[in-house]
């Protein structure tokens, strides 16, 4: 048989099929891992081999190639850059996108776009969740405008299904140019340490423009990012381990907004319950560490925390009691004794709203002296960025629920889970002091003149001794927040396990619905 009559015959269609197979999986991979090795990379499919349940990935889209007159025969690469599909990790479903850097940097270009809109599109229409690894240029210098619109649909779809699906985002090399826009648009973002960088432009272009000489670790690296920026929830010390993170980030979200997130056999803390009772200090001026508080409250007192480098004054991160997974919002006191600033405001405002996003309760733990008081603070926009906390605590109408643990002083009182803002279970251990300022601030605003008149006569100490016993008596204390029901229960803390398992059990089937609405207009 010639080669053209051979051509058209089942095993001639079947030769064709394995030779175009290879060509676009086996060789596209072969060319990654000889572009990706040597940086200490691994490729874009060894990547999604890594996240997923072994052998559930179904990659779709391998053949698809440029389509447009930009670039020539010999540019035109299987996958166009771009490694998609659906797979499942620990038996759920979850659509991919994993940037192929060999293939013109992991740059967008029209094939590329169209691969990954459709793969937004399925996780969309099966309401599950989307992850994507990233590792491109940006836009596709060659596609030119093309590049750049399909930014815009990308971004329309991550957009459309904020709130829907969870979306992740893992940066594991360059993420520049439009590329960052889609991390940003996502609900997690976690980079890879020292082989990732993000940034709008890069060093070269700052320097042209600028005259600014600075590094791309300094510009663009993890640790700006998540310490600086705010852009990343996780820095992961490699590959596997940023992978692994969100293995275990996915064990506390459910696939979409209508699911409630999968749930596990009880265990107990970490910690004995009794240890709560001794932890918190006589003097207000020492600190203790709440993730002690944490340890004995949730289940295995396991934590994961989300951007731990920013604002490590306020811990947010995710958890589970008696099986169930809950948000956790809570000051911690051994960082500047735990107040709210810019930083630990919007941390906390942009985790309390994806957790009421995708049902998953808020427990809040109170020890907050107030708002960071400063110019510094005012000029960037503590109102208006603080103002977001306040906010996503009202909007919020998943189950909340606040424990009082020390200090709960002035607006740190009101916006941390309060009644006032619609906390539907409020309790606060017997060490709480809630207040409108501490008693050492507020006997020298009170009695300034009595204080004067003391230092005159030399009994100062004496008088003002007296007047912080009698303050902390009447104000430093739960109890007139409890006669008024603001909490429901002062409690020991021993207990705190207990009661807001009983709690989360009995709010189960909350259900509270906003006022008609377009949406809203929350100061951003
Ligand atoms: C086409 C690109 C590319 C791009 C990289 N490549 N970026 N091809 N379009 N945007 C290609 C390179 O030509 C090279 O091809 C290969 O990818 C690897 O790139 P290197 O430079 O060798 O790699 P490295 O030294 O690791 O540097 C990576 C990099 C750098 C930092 C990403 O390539 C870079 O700065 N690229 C340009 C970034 C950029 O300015 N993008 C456009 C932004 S504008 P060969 O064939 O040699 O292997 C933008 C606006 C969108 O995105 C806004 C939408 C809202």
């Amino acid at each position: 048989m010639v080669d053209e009559e051979f051509r058209d015959t089942t095993a001639g269609r079947m030769a064709e099929f394995e030779q175009r197979y290879r060509a676009a999986v086996v060789g596209t991979e072969q060319r990654a891992r000889q572009k990706q090795h040597p940086r200490g990379k691994h490729t874009a499919r060894e990547r999604v081999e890594l996240l997923v349940d072994r052998g559930s990935f179904v990659e779709t889209g391998e053949f698809v190639q440029h389509g447009g007159d930009c670039l020539d025969e010999e540019q035109r690469r299987y996958g166009d850059g771009v490694v998609t599909g659906h797979a499942t990790v620990d038996g759920r479903k979850v659509c991919l996108f994993a940037h192929d850097f060999s293939t013109f940097g992991g740059s967008m270009g029209e094939a590329f776009g169209e691969k990954v809109v459709k793969v937004l599109d399925l996780a969309l229409k099966i309401g599950c969740p989307l992850i994507g690894l990233n590792d491109s240029g940006g836009a596709r210098i060659q596609e030119g405008v093309t590049s750049l619109a399909y930014y815009a649909e990308v971004a329309r779809r991550n957009s459309r299904a904020s709130g829907v699906v969870p979306q992740i985002s893992v940066v594991m090399g360059p993420c520049a140019g439009g590329a960052v826009y889609t991390p940003a648009l996502t609900d997690f973002t976690v980079m890879v340490d020292r082989t990732s960088r993000m940034f709008v432009t890069g060093p070269e272009v700052v320097r042209s423009v600028t005259g600014e000489e600075i590094s791309a670790e300094e510009l663009g690296g993890a640790g700006v990012n998540a310490s600086l920026a705010g852009n990343v929830h996780y820095v992961a010390a490699d590959e596997e381990d940023a992978l692994d993170w969100v293995r275990t980030l996915l064990t506390f979200l459910p696939d979409n907004n209508l699911q409630a997130p999968p749930e596990f056999a009880e265990t107990e803390a970490a910690l004995p319950a009794s240890e709560l009772d001794t932890l918190v200090p006589d003097s207000a001026h020492r600190s203790y560490d709440m993730l002690r508080v944490l340890g004995a409250v949730l289940d295995e007192g396991e934590l994961l925390e989300v951007q731990s480098a920013l604002a490590p004054n306020v811990l947010c991160g995710f958890g589970r009691l008696r099986g169930r997974s809950v948000g956790v919002v809570a000051n911690q006191p051994m960082h500047q004794s735990g107040i709210l600033d810019i930083d630990a405001s919007e941390k906390a405002a942009r985790f309390v709203r994806f957790c009421d996003a995708f049902n998953i309760p808020v427990l809040t733990f109170v020890d907050v002296p107030g708002y960071l008081p400063g110019s510094s603070q005012e000029r960037r926009g503590v109102i208006r960025r603080g103002a977001k906390l306040i906010y996503a605590y009202s909007e919020a109408t998943v189950p909340k629920l606040t424990v009082v643990t020390r200090k709960a002083y002035g607006g740190g009182y009101a916006v941390m889970g309060s009644k006032h803002l619609g906390a539907d279970v409020n309790l606060a251990w017997p060490t709480s002091e809630i207040a409108v300022m501490g008693a050492e601030g507020a006997v020298e605003l009170l009695y300034r003149e009595e204080l004067a008149e003391a230092a005159a006569n030399g009994s100062v100490d004496k008088v003002r001794a007296k007047l912080l016993a009698e303050y902390r008596e009447e104000f430093a204390n739960p109890y007139a927040a409890a006669r008024r029901g603001y909490v429901d229960a002062v409690i020991r803390p021993s207990w705190t396990r207990q009661r807001l398992a009983t709690s989360l059990e009995m709010l189960e089937t909350k259900r509270e619905e906003g006022p008609p609405r377009k949406h809203s207009t929350m100061p951003l």
